[in-house]
């Protein structure tokens, strides 16, 4: 039988490349799309030599819809992964329009080409922070959306409706929303991880770039939250496992099994864990000292989300599966291939 094909459109990004990897190990064949405009080419040799396959690659941005359109004339995939988006909350909120016209143009621009070629599956690469600031915890797929906070967290907001709008529209297309919780580590091999450009905003790349002596000092936003210890609490999920609830979502709509033509999954462990314990966590299993300080609240957190992922659990059959410890040790690993 034909290997089914994907298209990954930000493949070389973070989560990107590790769902790469994860494809090719379920025996899809892929492509990727992407511009890298936040990204690196040496991803794609990280997975070339993770998988021994050399991922046909096109260097495009998914906004020009015409340069976009050769990628569909040329390969034959019938789902596709949207991850080709700008991701820094901060940055969002200074650029506005670079944040709606990239996340938005490159998206609408993926549906209405898998719809004009008669092409069927889309996974899109939703957030957590749809829910905003939950009243219960954990958080269901149930669990209202709140008014973003940001343009970026907006634009997850709007996708999530594009998407949905649009598959109800385009008979015989799916969608799949996936709602990330906090996607940390690195491949257990090290040959891909997170790349932050310039200063990391997100904790773990802060964190590990701090005990490799590139930063000073760890700030900690934040210890008088009304939560356990006084940190902020989140749902770190390893992002081997992130990607592999990518393979789910594909499985699920290439086998006919999705319950309608739009669904929304959590991916989250279940598990709340605060920025201390984070912290604390990574010394204790990399035997590292962090230099650390209890610095003020950063605007526009959320005090505390974690995930009841038993939707993506029953229905994907998909589970967490890698212990926090191993995924922060795969940080630090990957943080000192680096050098
Ligand atoms: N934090 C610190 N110090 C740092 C960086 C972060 O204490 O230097 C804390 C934050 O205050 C927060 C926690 O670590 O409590 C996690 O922060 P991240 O920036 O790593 O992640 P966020 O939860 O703020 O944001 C992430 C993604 C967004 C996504 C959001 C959904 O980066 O893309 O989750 O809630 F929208």
């Amino acid at each position: 039988m034909k290997k089914q094909c994907v298209l990954v459109a930000g493949g070389a990004g973070y989560i990107g490349s590790h769902t790469t990897v994860e494809l090719i190990a379920a025996g899809y064949d892929v492509v990727i799309a992407d511009n890298l405009s936040n990204s690196e080419m040496r991803a794609v040799e990280g997975v070339r030599k993770i998988t021994g396959i050399e991922v046909p690659f096109v260097q495009v941005d998914c906004c020009d819809r015409e340069a976009f359109r050769k990628v569909f004339e040329q390969y034959d995939f019938d789902s596709a992964i949207h991850f080709a988006a700008s991701k820094a909350v901060g940055e969002s909120v200074e650029k506005p329009m670079l944040y709606y016209r990239n996340n938005l143009t490159s998206l609408m621009n993926l549906i209405d080409l898998m719809h004009e070629f008669g092409r069927h599956n889309i996974v899109f690469s939703s957030s957590c922070t749809v829910y905003g600031e939950p009243d219960k915890q954990p958080v269901t797929e149930q669990t209202p959306r709140k008014p973003a906070t940001s343009p970026y967290g907006n634009t997850k907001q709007m996708s999530e409706d594009i998407l949905r709008d649009s598959m109800k529209a385009f008979a015989g297309m799916k969608g799949i929303a996936l709602r990330y919780f906090n996607p940390i580590g690195a491949h257990p091999s090290a040959l891909i991880g997170e790349l932050p450009r310039g200063v990391p905003q997100n904790l773990v790349p802060y964190v590990t770039q701090t005990a490799a002596g590139i930063r000073e000092c760890l700030s900690v936003f934040g210890d008088d939250y009304p939560t356990p210890d006084g940190s902020c609490i989140r749902d770190y999920i390893d992002v081997t496992d992130l990607a592999k609830a990518h393979v789910a979502a594909i499985g699920r709509m290439v086998d006919g099994k999705s319950k309608s033509e739009y669904e929304v999954f959590n991916i989250g462990t279940g598990r709340g864990v605060s920025v201390l314990e984070l912290v604390k966590g990574f010394e204790r299993v990399n035997g590292v000292k962090l230099n650390y300080r209890i610095a003020p609240r950063r605007a526009g957190d959320i005090i505390a989300i974690w995930a009841d992922p038993t939707l993506a659990n029953t229905e994907l059959g998909w589970k967490a599966e890698r212990p926090l410890d191993e995924t922060l040790a795969s940080a630090w690993k990957w943080q000192q291939s680096l050098k």
